[in-house]
């Protein structure tokens, strides 16, 4: 079997349909749920998705299919948020235990073999940058995904994807839109109260002080056009996230994908915390330039990420009093300097931050531990965690 995710429309499938019979095909026909980082595809239903939409079985199908072609809209440098929400749904086709690949931290295989990929971007105007980009975050999946490149291409898009009647109302409301000068900072991690994207955020509206408000993206995950509607009048955004297969969420990227439909002509200073599960903090580099090219096709100002490597640490630390000489005082500084850089409304270059005096063995050790024991509590035992799914 092989195995197609595409993100076309209609007009554009029909036209290649043919070429793809006996295919398995993924395809954007049918509603799909974001990914909401609960991990239950390693500690409930090892390699399935927790979420029954029919995106579930995204590793299982991985693992049977012979090849596997990604057909994507060029979107920043990366993905569509609909071929990323599929990829950020597909993590149950690697494990939770770590290993090092490339001198980097990555995912120990679930299945023993690698995967052919090829990936075909549709996009205009296209420059040898914009390409280099994009092929730098796909062997960045690769190499997290045990994917082995085939081919990437890069073709004309033919049909541009038609405005959504909800973007135009929001368009006509933009004309009373008043700016105004509060920061939002904007919290794209669906998990809650768990969240560490929101531990760093609460640090830095600590550390801003006045005229800052923290949203949540996980309270308008049914209604977005309201989001990006409270987002149009905002002069400073602060997009905090998690990277997700070496990327932007595709709940995030969704919102970002209207906001420029939207071809607000507000300036906006755009900045990112974006935190990761891995130690090297300069994984986080494809997805900051994602936010930076996003930034410069909205018309809006990038104005500097910070990144923040073994965040699944450094948010249980961030609060503890000894932070400012234990494991997360680069984070802690870092998010010092970047509020003062929000406050007075400037630029600055990209912050990556790792833990400070923890070696990466330690941090793997230690993350490594932690998931038989969370899978005990969900009645699963230490060999149920590598379950292959053969059919
Ligand atoms: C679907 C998914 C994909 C992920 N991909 C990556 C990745 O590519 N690299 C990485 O270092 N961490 C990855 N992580 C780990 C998260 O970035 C990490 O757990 C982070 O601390 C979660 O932040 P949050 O609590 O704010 O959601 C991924 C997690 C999920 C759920």
């Amino acid at each position: 079997m092989n195995l197609l995710i595409h993100d076309l429309d209609e007009k554009e499938w029909e036209e290649i349909a043919e070429d793809y019979r006996g295919w398995e095909v993924i395809a954007p026909s049918k509603e799909i749920k974001p990914c909401v980082g609960c991990f239950g595809c390693w500690l409930k239903t090892p390699g399935q998705c927790v979420i029954k939409d029919g995106y579930d079985r995204m590793g299982a199908l991985i693992h049977q299919a012979d090849e596997l072609v990604v057909m994507s809209k060029y979107t920043y440098g990366g993905f569509s948020s609909f071929v990323k929400n599929v990829f950020d749904r597909s993590i149950g086709w690697v494990l939770p235990y770590f290993t090092i690949v490339d001198n980097e931290m990555h995912h120990r295989k679930r299945y023993p073999e690698d995967k052919k990929i090829t990936v075909i971007f549709r996009g205009n105007d296209l420059t040898k940058e914009d390409q280099a980009d994009a092929k730098r975050y796909v062997e960045a999946v690769c190499r997290n995904f045990y994917g082995v490149i085939k081919d990437i291409r890069f073709d004309e898009l033919k049909t541009e994807v038609a405005k959504d009647i909800s973007i135009e109302e929001i368009e006509r409301e933009e004309a009373n839109v008043v700016a105004f000068n509060k920061t939002i900072l904007l919290n794209a991690s669906l998990r809650g109260e768990n969240s560490n994207t929101g531990k760093f955020l609460e640090k830095l509206e600590g550390s801003i002080g006045e005229d800052v408000e923290i949203i949540n993206l996980s309270a308008y995950i049914n209604r977005p056009d309201e989001l990006v509607k409270a987002l149009l009048p905002v002069k400073r955004i602060v997009l905090g996230m998690p990277m997700y297969v070496d990327g932007i969420p595709s709940a995030l990227l969704k919102i970002m994908e209207m906001l420029e439909k939207t071809h607000s002509a507000e300036d906006k200073k755009i900045y990112a915390v974006v935190n990761m599960g891995f130690y090297e903090s300069r994984q986080i580099r494809n997805a900051l330039k994602q936010v930076r090219k996003w930034s410069e096709k909205c018309g809006f100002s990038y104005c500097g990420g910070l990144a923040i490597g073994a965040g699944e640490m450094m948010g249980s630390l961030i609060k503890s009093i000894n932070g400012a000489n234990g494991p997360v005082k680069n984070v802690v500084e870092a998010i010092e300097t970047l509020a003062g850089v929000i406050k007075s409304s400037s630029a600055i270059d990209d912050i990556y931050a790792d833990a400070y005096k923890f070696p990466r063995s330690a941090y793997m050790f230690m993350a490594g531990m932690g998931w038989p024991k969370a899978a005990k509590q969900n009645g699963l035992k230490k060999k149920d965690l590598l379950k292959r799914i053969e059919e």
